[in-house]
């Protein structure tokens, strides 16, 4: 057996920006890790190796459907048992046509993905679009600690806060700020000729960070592609990355560019401070700066506001099966609550995730009959679409739902924005707003146009939270249940997913379900053990 991709995963002290050196989790020694590309139509098996020795890993294909394999998910206490050190996984993974565009793979353990992660791209056999070369730009943030104590502080009695992004990174490197210092680190460099088309391919892998950001000189950009499915041509001057989002972008250079190179400029957006984050724009100089230097605090001024950026204006570039409303066979209300219960947690639906996190996973348990409960539906339907016992939320093949996130912040009063995140297939994106949500309003505002599909859209806040339980901003979604497995949905900043702001899903019945697991010969996969946190 010989795997097409091998992934080395190991624990070292790197230096990012301007901070001090700090212990990190790595793919093949960098982060972030090395490109992957993969071909539409393909299968792959992607060997994982845990090669640090205290803490367990996982690795996930994040926008891609396991479908297919619902066990290569890559979630810990979900899918799969995390890996512990000196021992691999080998993950299985079918790429549809149909999926070209971008991802990236991260690790699904603790605070892990702030550096373990790296760029995913499924080619096409066909491309829609004309460009004549491409690059990606991976977004990361870093902070003044490193994941271990992060990951042991956001669960601690009290909470003890990351803090905010200390610096934000592109292709890892990063200068501008850090900490709100100026900073003179280096800069990742972006070759570029005259003249030309270019597709931007931007990677939210950021932990906590939502980027608003733009080209210095360059503000006709054409969005083509959001979260893998290509999108009809949209124009926009700025765009906005959040945690899990990635967008490719048509960049036609300038035929007679007046400066040798430009800044990109990223700032952070709904957090009480400002990061900024800078990379260059190279028109053939020979010597780029290579730092930030002399580093005025911003060059472009980017709008200030991040409600609604792109919403109701992204369109399938070809029709897809769009299900209209009167397919929806129910709508589930998913609504957010931060409670302080010594810990501070998130809530949903008023459940806790953190207090009753299982150590067995949902997949492994299901298949060996022996912890979970299968979901009830009958449960669930009496609890607004989720099963208290099994704390999931089910649903059948076949079935058309609507899902509406609701915003209404924490008791202490504090209200955050957060980009929601889909395992297992992609849903339409109905939109966001604020107050109530109405579908048939809601419906008119497309004006018989389709909604893109996504895996990552943002839910909103508006005003601010008075800790009363509010509304505050909503994100509706229309899935398709098609794909039997146990799939995770929740918000991709890292600091809430591990306060609890993650949801789990159990698609299609017992005989479908498990259908989908039965592969014991694949190394470990039953027989592994450990917890989301690190600990064997
Ligand atoms: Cu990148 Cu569960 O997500
Ligand atoms: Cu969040």
């Amino acid at each position: 057996f010989v795997p097409d991709a091998v992934l080395r995963v190991t624990q070292q002290n790197i230096t990012q920006s301007c901070l001090a050196s700090k212990s990190n989790v790595l793919i093949n020694g960098t982060s972030p890790g090395p490109e992957l590309r993969l071909l539409e139509g393909q299968t792959y098996w992607i060997r994982v190796y845990n090669d640090m020795t205290a803490n367990n890993v996982t690795m996930h294909w994040h926008g891609l459907s396991m479908a297919v394999s619902p066990f290569s998910d890559g979630t810990p206490s979900v899918s799969q048992w995390p890996i512990p050190p000196a021992h691999f996984f080998d993950y299985e993974i079918h790429v549809p046509v149909g999926m070209a565009g971008t991802y990236f793979y991260h690790s699904h353990v603790g605070f892990q993905a702030v550096s373990a992660s790296g760029p995913l791209i499924v080619d096409d056999i066909h491309v829609p679009y004309y460009y004549d070369d491409e690059k990606i730009i991976f977004i990361q943030d870093t902070f003044t600690n490193d994941f271990e104590t992060i990951e042991e502080g956001l669960v601690h009695n009290p909470l003890v806060w990351s803090g905010e992004a200390a610096a934000i990174l592109v292709n890892g490197k990063g200068g501008g700020s850090a900490n709100g210092t100026a900073c003179n680190a280096s800069l990742s460099v972006i070759d570029v000729e005259p003249g030309k088309t270019y597709r931007l391919r931007f990677i939210g892998g950021t932990a906590l960070t939502f980027s608003s950001l733009a080209i210095e000189g360059h503000s006709s950009l054409e969005v083509i592609e959001a979260d893998g499915s290509y999108t009809q041509k949209t124009n926009t001057s700025y765009l906005q990355v959040a945690a899990g989002q990635r967008y490719s972008v048509l960049l036609h250079t300038l035929p007679n560019p007046t400066q040798s190179t430009y800044y990109i400029q990223l700032e952070s957006r709904e957090r009480p401070t400002i990061t900024r984050g800078f990379a260059i724009l190279n028109y053939g100089a020979s010597s780029p700066p290579s730092t930030f230097y002399p580093p005025p605090n911003s060059i472009l001024s980017l709008p200030n506001s991040t409600i609604g950026f792109l919403d109701y204006q992204l369109h399938p570039l070809n029709p897809t099966s769009f299900p209209p409303s009167s397919a929806v066979s129910r709508t589930v209300t998913l609504t957010v609550h931060q409670a302080v219960r010594g810990m501070t947690i998130w809530l949903e639906n008023h459940y806790p995730w953190v207090e009753t996190f299982p150590t067995e996973p949902y997949l492994i348990s299901l298949y060996k009959d022996d912890g979970i409960e299968f979901p009830s539906m009958e449960r669930a339907l009496q609890n607004s679409g989720l099963d208290p016992v099994s704390r999931a939320f089910p649903a059948e093949i076949g079935e058309v739902i609507d899902i509406v996130l609701l915003n209404t912040g924490a008791d202490s009063g504090g209200l955050d924005a957060h980009p929601w995140h889909a395992h297992g297939r992609h849903f339409w994106d109905l939109g966001s707003g604020n107050g109530t949500y109405d579908a048939v309003e809601n419906e008119a505002k497309w004006n018989g146009k389709q909604p893109a599909l996504r895996d990552t859209t943002m839910l909103y806040r508006y005003g601010t939270s008075t800790g009363n339980g509010t509304v505050q901003g909503w994100r509706a979604w229309r899935l398709e249940v098609t794909e039997p497995g146990v799939w995770m949905v929740h918000c991709h900043i890292l600091q809430h997913m591990l306060m609890g702001m993650q949801t789990v899903w159990v698609m299609g019945n017992e005989t479908e379900v498990l259908d989908k697991v039965p592969r014991p010969e694949v190394e470990g996969y039953l027989t592994y053990g450990g917890d989301v946190y690190g600990n064997e």
